[in-house]
């Protein structure tokens, strides 16, 4: 595929589809995107907002819809549809709302585009997912659900943060559910190539300190932006274009995305959460096994349990 000759479609104009399409103008990912909506007028208005600064940007069309039939030939579709958390809601609070949503949606994207990539950002991203596996006719590497990609951004952020490097030289992973179980590996992360565990800290700091507050602080990032703003859409948005742009131009680059777990990882192989893996133009081009300690290990082992519990809860 030929990023710049690339079709994107995003279902959903609410605010954080808005904030999709309008990443992926701004990001110059493709030439082409078709931003859905139930309600026509809504896509109308968001797309035409972010069609006004197209001459300032790279060339681009958008097309605003209420019809599916418009995402034929699109190469990626972004799935952000269904209710989002409010205040002090947790995102599992979310699934009853949106299982329906996600099953009838997926049916119509394999009706009219059965050969597209999915990249799934609607929550909780990692029970969607394993609904959006069950229910589609696609092979399930064509399934992306976005994982704990934010969520090892937000740890990245804050560790180059505190030691003052380049927030992409903090090599670090978060991993399981993306919610209130994630779960962060410290024993594999690295500052460039030095492991964090040698890695000398600035002073008044410790690795014991930063591994309690960091958990915290990750989990509830999305809760303290809640409280702020009523919801999150810039970070994830940038989340769901970046993982569009690596599909696209066939990157192969690590992400920490929605998949079926390994048998490598001991928690059974239907369960579905965020896990490293490369991603391409093939979507999910290979899972990646990372070393857990033992602690990492029960702690991903919880996440899959919640999961389960809440999939069964809407079978
Ligand atoms: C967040 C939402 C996308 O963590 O779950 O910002």
């Amino acid at each position: 595929m030929n990023s710049k000759l690339s079709k994107v479609g995003v279902v959903g104009a609410g605010r954080v589809g808005a904030a999709v399409a309008n990443a992926l103008v701004m990001m110059g990912v493709c030439v082409s995107v078709v931003l859905y909506n139930r309600t026509k007028d809504k896509a109308e208005g968001e797309a035409w907002d972010i069609e006004d600064a197209i001459p300032l940007l790279e060339e681009c069309d958008i097309l605003p819809t209420d019809k599916y039939e418009d995402f034929a030939d699109c190469d990626v579709i972004v799935i952000t549809i269904g209710a989002q958390a409010s205040e002090g809601q947790s995102r599992l609070e979310l699934l009853s709302d949106n299982a329906d949503i996600m099953r009838s949606t997926i049916k119509e994207l394999d009706r009219v585009a059965p050969d597209a990539i999915l990249i799934i950002i609607s929550n909780p991203v990692d029970v969607l997912t394993r609904i959006a596996i069950k229910t589609s006719t696609r092979p399930e590497n064509l399934i992306i659900g976005s994982g704990t990609v934010l969520d090892t951004a937000r740890v990245r952020y804050q560790l180059g943060k505190l030691i003052n490097i380049s927030k992409q030289d903090a090599n670090i992973y978060v991993i399981g559910e993306h919610g209130d179980t994630s779960v962060i590996v410290w024993s594999n992360a690295l500052i460039g190539a030095i492991p964090l565990e040698k890695f000398s800290l600035p002073q008044g700091t410790s690795l014991d300190k930063i591994k309690s507050e960091y958990v915290e602080n990750t989990r509830k990032r999305a809760y303290a932006i809640g409280e702020r703003k009523g919801g999150t859409s810039h970070g994830i948005s940038t989340v769901a274009a970046q993982l569009v742009d690596t599909v696209l131009r066939d990157e192969k680059q690590i992400f920490t995305v929605s998949v079926k777990a390994d048998s490598e990882y001991k928690i059974g192989e239907e369960v579905v959460l965020g896990l490293p893996c490369i991603i391409g133009k093939k979507g999910i081009e290979r899972k990646l096994h990372i070393p857990l300690s033992e602690e990492e290990q029960s702690g991903l082992e919880h996440s899959a349990e919640k999961l389960n519990e809440a999939y069964e809860s809407v079978m």
